[in-house]
């Protein structure tokens, strides 16, 4: 047990509630039943009242949405269906004048083919410098009718497309590691650094508090793009962690600190050991990235024990605020997830149709929030977690609209059922995610029992998903944000996770199947599930004051 520690005054970065925005399926403000940035600047002061520190918006720019954004054609402009650039700067400021800070998503990796580098190097012909950009390389075979190399592209199939020259004869392949409308960019061309540069400032002038660095472990690849041959080690794979990659951000964060105020990088960091995960914590690197271990973690103590204790002492040497998340934009809701037999996630086999009991998962999914966010460092809430939706898995394949179904031959039904418009309010043909009146459908449907989950029918009521996370961060800002990054575990038994922030906080888990006792003398603060008298029932969490 520790004695109460004096509080610090840190960053704000290092203990940020993070709220991720995707924009199309936050708020549709203009009723064309695409969520848009009216919709967000209409819903701020839900934002600041739900009590986040920041804004993470997903992809806003320019994009023919092959990838729901991740597809850049114009990396300063905001794509029409959400609105413009001078609204976007309105958001930001409105945003910063309710105290939220806003972080926008920036994707180096690859841009869109419709991009201008892109259209003008199929253009320009072979052998042109406008091709050195991208991953140009001849085929193999006699006629180069084979792929340059093995890489298969995350989204399923070939990493590579043969493009056809304006003569009408067959060119080279270009590389492209999610879909074909997404080709990579050459990090070791200049050109590429330089433009990244322009874009990082051009963003950065216009208020923006940071970034979060799409497949930030991507961007450099193996010289002389090696095959990555049968048994391939996948702590060395030839496209993604290669050691190039940390001097590009080694060279964004000198260019950051001419800026003078507090700034940051956020990473999505996918994997495999943490020692590769921490490289880009290093202190002249990354500020934090997202904790996915954490996120694919089993509902299980002794699971998640070993995931914080991994995370604090990856974070630790390095300086970095560990973070935690639970849900994203790319993975099955945890309401599902922990709603299942087998509470594990595994991105490469999401298990979609998988059955789950929502009523368990939703229970968990509230013992887990309060989990997070009695956690030291960063969290992040994924729009929907803080009214406790589950995965839509019942979608028709004919509303489907991400690239990953398509391209696993619908092997993998793909990220829409995690990406489904919010329900604002209960008996709007939309759920109030359009304006009423509006004559369109949501760009995907909503399940028609989200109406008891909307933010209307939860404001107010005590028992709600809502309202339990407005008090956990409303908690959690007066009682934990100056506290070191630690925490001391207690023994509370096999089947819980208990431990102390300081002398006097206490957070607890219990996910046995029989009840604990709060221990003699305790104030409950927060818990997130009725107690039965003075014990735990299972899979709930509770926060202690400790005189
Ligand atoms: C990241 C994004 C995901 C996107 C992919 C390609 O993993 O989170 O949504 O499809 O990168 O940009």
């Amino acid at each position: 047990m520790i004695t109460t520690v004096a509080p610090t005054k840190t960053a704000w970065w290092r203990h940020a509630a993070i709220y991720q925005i995707y924009v199309r399926s936050f708020a549709d403000g203009n009723g064309d039943g695409m969520g848009d940035l009216a919709g967000v600047r209409d819903r701020l002061p839900y934002l600041r009242d739900l009590g986040v520190d920041a804004l993470w918006f997903n992809p806003w720019y320019a994009s023919p949405m092959a990838d729901g954004g991740y597809d850049v054609a114009d990396y300063r402009a905001i794509d029409p269906v959400f609105g413009d650039l001078a609204e976007a700067e309105q958001l930001i400021a409105e945003a910063h004048a309710h105290g939220l800070r806003v972080l926008v998503d920036l994707v180096p990796n690859h841009c869109s083919d419709q991009h201008a580098w892109f259209q003008e190097a199929l253009a320009a012909g072979p052998g042109s410098p406008a091709r050195e950009r991208f991953w140009f390389v001849p085929g193999r075979g006699a006629h180069g009718e084979l792929p340059p190399n093995d890489w298969q592209s995350y989204f399923g199939g070939g990493a590579w497309t043969r493009i056809t020259e304006a003569d009408g004869i067959p060119g080279p392949w270009y590389l492209h590691m999610f879909s074909p409308q997404q080709p990579d960019l050459n990090w070791e061309h200049a050109d590429v650094r330089a433009e990244f540069e322009e874009v990082l400032h051009f963003w950065l002038r216009r208020g923006i508090d940071g970034f979060r660095i799409d497949v930030a472990h991507g961007l450099a690849k193996k010289a002389g793009l090696p095959d990555v041959g049968p048994t391939p080690d996948v702590t060395d794979l030839p496209y993604q962690d290669r050691p190039e990659v940390h001097d590009v951000y080694r060279s964004w964060r000198r260019l950051l600190g001419t800026y003078d105020d507090d700034r940051i990088f956020v990473g999505e960091v996918w994997l495999p050991t943490p020692e590769q995960f921490a490289r880009y914590l290093r202190p002249d690197e990354l500020h934090s990235a997202f904790n996915f271990d954490f996120l694919c973690s089993a509902w299980d103590a002794a699971a998640l024990r070993g995931v914080v204790n991994a995370t604090l002492a990856a974070h630790e040497p390095i300086g970095a605020p560990p973070t935690w998340v639970l849900s994203n934009h790319d993975t099955i809701r945890h309401v599902t997830r922990y709603g299942r037999e087998d509470t594990s996630f595994d991105m490469g086999d999401k298990r979609l149709g998988d059955p789950s009991d929502p009523v368990l998962g939703r229970r968990r999914a509230r013992a887990a929030a309060l989990l997070t966010l009695a956690l030291p460092g960063g969290v992040y809430i994924y729009q929907g977690d803080e009214l406790g939706l589950a995965e839509v898995q019942d979608l028709p394949d004919g509303v489907l609209q991400d690239p990953t179904f398509v391209r696993s031959q619908g092997v993998d039904r793909g990220r829409d059922g995690c990406r489904i418009p919010l329900p604002w309010s209960s008996d709007s043909p939309s759920l109030g995610y359009s304006p009423a009146g509006a004559e369109v459908e949501p760009w995907l449907p909503q399940p028609a029992e989200w109406a008891s989950l909307s933010v209307e029918a939860q404001l107010g009521d005590s028992g709600s998903v809502l309202e339990l996370y407005r008090a956990g961060l409303e908690l959690r800002r007066r009682e934990l944000i100056d506290l070191p990054e630690a925490l001391t575990w207690v023994d509370a038994g096999v089947s819980t996770l208990c431990f102390d922030r300081h002398g006097g906080f206490r957070c607890l888990v219990n996910f046995g199947s029989t009840a604990v006792e709060l221990p003699e003398g305790a104030t409950v603060l927060l818990s997130s599930g009725p107690l039965n008298g003075r014990t735990l029932p299972t899979d709930t969490c509770v926060w202690l004051h400790l005189e």
